[in-house]
């Protein structure tokens, strides 16, 4: 199957009640047990590239992997760019055959980010690419961005109204207590805020910072307006625990597919879980 739009994955996960995996890929290890986690769960999956990897990899080495891997399939995969940094960043993306992206035009204000969201959403509709906003101020860290727990503010329901009446975007990205990286305790999620913002506005919400977040909150979440759960860190975690297992226990071992071959099962196990947790197993 060739990638599929983001944006019809999310409509069917808002009419079925469930949300999509969106997982970060680091390598191609990663792409590999996405897709397989996937296919064994029968569930639809967003592979996203985050700045870091598009930094490691390259932009076209990621769609050619994720092209592949969603070649040898059936179930659907689209292929996200997350938090895009500018304009000419997405169009890149989608030069290179990604079938969505996000614009995180969080750290301007409001009229900005929409302007610059609406630049972004001209081009990605000739090309029939989903377009992702943001709004509001996740905190934590991920690889370059780093949003500090002073400069994290929550999405304003009402601002949240206006951005997607005017963007017309197909996901809205949402700060209501998550954080991008570890937690050091459980974070606690603001559900009055998100069921505000569902009364105000039809669009499949995006939860960030979700690695850490409990699958009891994250079901909540869904059930209010979350139809793409982003995990990065606990898909790092169990790949790099695993490599590491197999390199102290054999530290003469000199293969690097001993190490990452364990990794990548690590990987496949930690994503059906989460694909479980977000009721999207059986929907492909
Ligand atoms: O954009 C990516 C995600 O929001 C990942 O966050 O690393 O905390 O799972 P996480
Ligand atoms: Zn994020």
């Amino acid at each position: 199957m060739g990638l599929s739009p983001m944006k019809e994955l999310l409509l069917e996960a808002q009419k079925g009640r469930y949300a999509v995996g969106a997982f970060n890929c680091n390598n191609m290890e990663i792409v590999q047990a996405i897709v397989a986690a996937a296919d064994i769960e029968k569930s639809p999956v967003i592979i996203q590239a985050s700045q870091g990897a598009i930094k490691y990899a390259g932009i076209d080495y990621i769609t050619g992997l994720t092209k592949l891997a969603a070649e040898s399939v059936k179930v659907p995969v689209a292929l996200h760019l997350d938090h895009g940094t500018s304009f000419e960043q997405c169009i890149d993306c989608i030069r290179s055959g990604f079938s969505s992206v996000m614009i995180d035009g969080s750290k301007h204000n409001l009229e900005d980010n929409i302007a610059l969201t609406l630049r972004v959403i001209e081009i990605a509709r000739l090309f029939g690419v989903s377009v992702e906003g943001e709004l509001g101020k996740i905190g934590g860290t991920e690889d370059d961005i780093v949003v500090s727990e002073r400069e994290a503010f929550f999405t304003d329901p009402i601002d949240a109204e206006r951005f997607c009446s005017e963007t017309g975007v197909d996901a809205l990205a949402v700060a209501i207590g998550t954080a991008h990286g570890l937690y050091k305790g459980v974070p606690k999620l603001d559900f009055d805020r998100l069921k505000e913002i569902k009364k105000r506005v039809s669009t499949p919400l995006v939860l960030h910072g979700s690695s850490g977040v409990p699958g009891e909150a994250i079901r909540e979440a869904i059930s209010h307006g979350v139809a793409k759960v982003n995990i990065d860190t606990n898909i790092r975690e169990a790949f790099t625990e695993a490599a590491r297992k197999v390199v102290i226990e054999n530290p003469k071992e000199i293969d690097p597919r001993k190490m990452l071959g364990p990794a990548r099962e690590a990987a496949i196990e930690v994503i059906r879980e989460k694909i479980r947790i977000f009721g999207s197993n059986g929907k492909a």
